[in-house]
């Protein structure tokens, strides 16, 4: 919203939340998450053209189009629990839409959604006011850590509705106001459902290449195959392409796990087990990898890690995101964690509570059920300070700092023999292994320790 305020100075943005704290601090200098350039943007429109506020109902009833953009995570009982997603807050927005709505509306589905939610919430609308709705399906396909640049320079914008006179009204609205930046030929239109279900394929074939690339990692480190090279000369036939090839501890964020679920979800609804299957691969073989990764800690510390202090090198889910849902870095600590390790963390931009609520609502592991957390997993604000004294380090998150630190200071301060386990393959193995270091990477020769 605030590139679309930035594009279209004549048009006037207001973002809404049911969350005071959240608006409050959209409406401070501290804004709540970190996105390079998002600051300079919001500090550049806020006030102009941007606003932000928590009078959701008059916020509708002044607007022409409205984007629900509302969290839909994975539903964690009742019907389709742990697969399909938890639409109750579109729905909800639905209800509030219809209900303070005194005119025609262009409501803009922005949330990722299941395919032919589109329908719902369109029945929801007519069945609550006589006033005209067009729902369009407008999926987000920025990503955290690159969201300004994606979004200034979209690779696609994607926009479906009703292929009807009125739906197809409401789609060139929306094409013009994109159309303000980007070249009409990178605005595609398409139905409804075609719209919606290309949102879940996109992240479930992102995530099939990374965990095609992690399968292979583990067959490199008994083959002695490298998987950086590996990727380098499959990725450069152009056919395949050389993105989403790193091999890594794991995928995480927010979205690729909930979308490829969901997707197995409704596959499983339409009859289709053995679709459902081949997509249901690629969470498993995520979830394989980051055991693997905590196994290999284990296993390579001569099998025991208990008391042992391990320095977590990043918590975030990536780089350049303080976004920690579903990082790989939890999981992997999690397995620490029953082994009675002790672990120190850093991460430039995940607070301590951030990481703790991460623990308890992923997880299930808080203080209360776990009453050595505190003990076990403390959070420190700089890498050499998590190290001093540590047996081994572990690279959770691919942040840039960690390749450029000072190594031989660290060797120095640690236990010996002192491990590093680069779970994202950014740092220097081979000058590592020079300064002292026992390397273990992911899909590399030296590897081989199962
Ligand atoms: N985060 C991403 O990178 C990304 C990328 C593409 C698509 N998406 C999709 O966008 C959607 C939102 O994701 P997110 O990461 O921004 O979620 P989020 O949980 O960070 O934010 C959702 C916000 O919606 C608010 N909210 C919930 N119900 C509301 C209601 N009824 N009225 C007003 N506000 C309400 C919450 O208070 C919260 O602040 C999801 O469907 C997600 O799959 C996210």
């Amino acid at each position: 919203m605030a590139v679309i305020a930035l594009k279209c100075p004549k048009v006037k943005v207001t973002v809404v939340d049911i969350s005071e704290a959240q608006i409050a601090a959209w409406n401070s200098p501290n804004l709540p998450i970190y996105e390079p350039g998002l600051q300079e943007i919001v500090e550049k429109v806020r006030g102009k053209n941007l606003f932000f506020s928590t009078a959701v109902g008059e916020t509708i009833n002044e607007s022409d189009v409205i984007f629900v953009s509302v969290n839909t995570p994975t539903k964690t009982s009742g019907i389709g629990a742990g697969f399909a997603s938890n639409i109750k807050n579109v729905e909800l927005c639905a209800r509030q839409i219809a209900e303070v709505s005194t005119g025609p509306k262009i409501v803009v589905e922005k949330s990722t959604v299941p395919v032919r939610t589109a329908d719902s919430i369109k029945r929801v609308l007519k069945s609550a006011s006589s006033h005209e709705f067009q729902v369009l399906s407008n999926p987000e396909f920025l990503a955290e850590g690159t969201a300004i640049t994606d979004l200034l320079n979209p690779s696609r914008v994607l926009i479906g509705g009703e292929q009807t006179p009125g739906g197809l009204k409401a789609i060139e609205t929306l094409v013009n106001v994109y159309a303000n930046w980007v070249p009409k030929e990178q605005i595609i239109t398409t139905n409804l459902w075609s719209s919606e279900l290309s949102k879940l394929v996109a992240n479930a074939m992102l995530a099939q290449r990374v965990s095609s690339i992690n399968s292979i990692s583990a067959l490199c480190e008994q083959t002695d195959a490298d998987v950086d090279e590996i990727a380098r000369a499959v990725g450069s036939d152009v056919r395949i392409g050389n993105k989403f090839l790193k091999a890594s501890v794991g995928y995480g964020g927010s979205c690729f796990q909930k979308d490829i679920l969901n997707l197995v979800y409704i596959c499983e609804s339409f009859g289709l087990p053995e679709v459902a299957a081949y997509w249901q691969g690629v969470v498993s073989i995520n979830d394989y990898q980051k055991r693997r990764f905590a196994h290999k800690i284990v296993q390579s510390m001569f099998n025991t890690v208990t008391g042992k202090k391990i320095a977590i090198f990043g918590f975030a889910f990536k780089k350049d995101t303080g976004d920690t849902r579903e990082t790989a870095a939890a999981f992997v600590m999690k397995d620490l964690l029953a082994e009675q390790a002790k672990m120190s963390v850093y991460d430039p931009k995940v607070t301590r509570e951030q990481m703790l609520t991460e623990f308890k609502y992923t997880l299930n592991i808080t203080p209360e059920n776990t009453p050595k957390l505190n003990e076990l997993i403390v959070t420190v604000d700089n890498a050499a300070e998590a190290a001093k004294g540590a047996h081994a380090i572990a690279v959770m998150t691919e942040w840039d700092e960690f390749a450029a630190l000072d190594f031989k200071a660290i060797y120095d301060s640690m236990a010996k023999p002192a491990f590093i386990f680069d779970g994202r393959n950014i740092l220097p193995h081979a000058k590592l292994e020079e300064i002292g270091f026992e390397v273990y990477a992911i899909g590399k020769p030296h590897a081989k320790v199962f």
